[in-house]
């Protein structure tokens, strides 16, 4: 029997992460080959134009599994009886303008959208923020959207994962496949810990541990790190524009694992609500290890950490402490 359709909200959907979301979501990239979808695209008014010509291009692809789309800049009617959505729509930093200013214009956007979410989704809908400042943003919706259960409200850091998954790749000459169980802690920003200690290729002898691979700590605590950290800098350098095609993939990456499942002994990188793990403050939308399972995340327990892992953790904690106190203060 035909699966009934899954809802899925994506804001911002007329902008460069929307124009390459849209369509990995209606060929079944984000919810499984089988599952039928319904897209809801919001956009600003500002944007109207340009989202519907979005939506003529939703239709003339003739998607198989795209069984209704709705373009609009209502809030309320894009939310309505949304089981996923991903949000995507913000706003973004202009010349002249301070943190303060950005994160500002961002708190008031996911206040209101919090309350629409909360309104009009479906019971139990799975939010994914991927707009930056991608953590904090997810925060202040958490806040202002107390009905949504905690565990729903999550953070795009698997880009990141998966960044640092390509690097090791390539370090390495293995398929990316092979690489698994990279972590990435804190913050969608320049101060994120992609960590490697845990990593493992898989080989024809067995499951192999990418420090030892590697045999370069040097590179792996340097190098290695910068070049995750910057890599949404270095996107931007060399296209003029934000990443897109690897947002919008990773985005599907990260709502097919929450709902559908992690491999056996597979984890992936999630920005969740602290419950205080690893001595990370709680209260803070932190990325930690994951698994899924039943379409529920928890984070891996018992990893060992080093002196130079808590000291990264840290410090992008402190980031996200203090991105939480701004947060705070541009709603006062
Ligand atoms: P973009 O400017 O091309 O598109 C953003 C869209 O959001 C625009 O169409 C804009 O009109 C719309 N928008 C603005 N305010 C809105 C609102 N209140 N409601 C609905 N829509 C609204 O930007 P983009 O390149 O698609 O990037 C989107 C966001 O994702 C940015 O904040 C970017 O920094 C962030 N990003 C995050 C990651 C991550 O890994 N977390 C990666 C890449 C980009
Ligand atoms: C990315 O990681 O590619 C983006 O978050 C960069 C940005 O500032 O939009």
């Amino acid at each position: 029997m035909a699966k009934e359709p899954v809802r899925v909200l994506v804001t911002g959907a007329a902008g460069q992460i929307g124009y390459a979301l849209v369509p990995m979501v209606a060929r079944g990239v984000m919810m499984g080959p089988d599952q039928p979808v319904i897209l809801h695209m919001l956009d600003i008014p500002f944007a109207a134009e340009a989202l519907n010509g979005v939506k003529m291009e939703l239709i003339d692809a003739a998607f198989p599994l795209l069984k209704g789309v709705i373009a609009t800049t209502d809030v309320a009617e894009a939310c309505a009886g949304v089981n996923v959505a991903v949000m995507v729509g913000g706003f973004p930093r202009k010349e002249g303008m301070e943190r303060k200013d950005v994160m500002s214009k961002n708190v008031s956007i996911y206040k209101s959208q919090a309350s629409a979410l909360e309104k009009y989704a479906a019971p139990n809908c799975k939010v994914l923020v991927v707009a930056n400042p991608a953590n904090t943003n997810a925060l202040i919706l958490k806040e202002f959207a107390p009905s949504i259960p905690e565990k729903n409200i999550t953070c795009l850091t698997r880009l990141d994962h998966n960044r640092a998954l390509g690097q090791v790749s390539e370090r390495l000459n293995v398929q990316v496949s092979d690489v698994k169980n990279v972590i990435i802690w804190g913050n969608h920003s320049s101060s994120q810990y992609p960590d490697t200690c845990h990593a493992t290729v898989s080989t024809k002898d067995g499951e192999k541990s990418v420090p030892a691979l590697v045999n370069d700590d040097e590179w792996l605590r340097g190098p290695f790190i910068q070049t995750v950290q910057q890599r949404g800098a270095a996107i931007i350098k060399a296209r003029k524009l934000s990443s897109a095609l690897s947002a919008a993939s990773s985005a599907c990456d990260h709502i097919r694992n929450w709902v559908l499942g992690t491999p056996e002994g597979t984890w992936v990188s999630m920005g969740v609500y602290s419950d205080g793990s690893y001595n990370v403050p709680a209260g803070l939308i932190y990325s930690f290890p994951v698994t899924c399972k039943n379409g529920e995340w928890s984070i891996v327990q018992g990893l060992s950490i080093d002196d130079f892992s808590r000291k990264k953790m840290d410090a992008t904690a402190t980031e996200l402490t203090e991105e939480k106190a701004l947060a705070y203060s541009c709603l006062n």
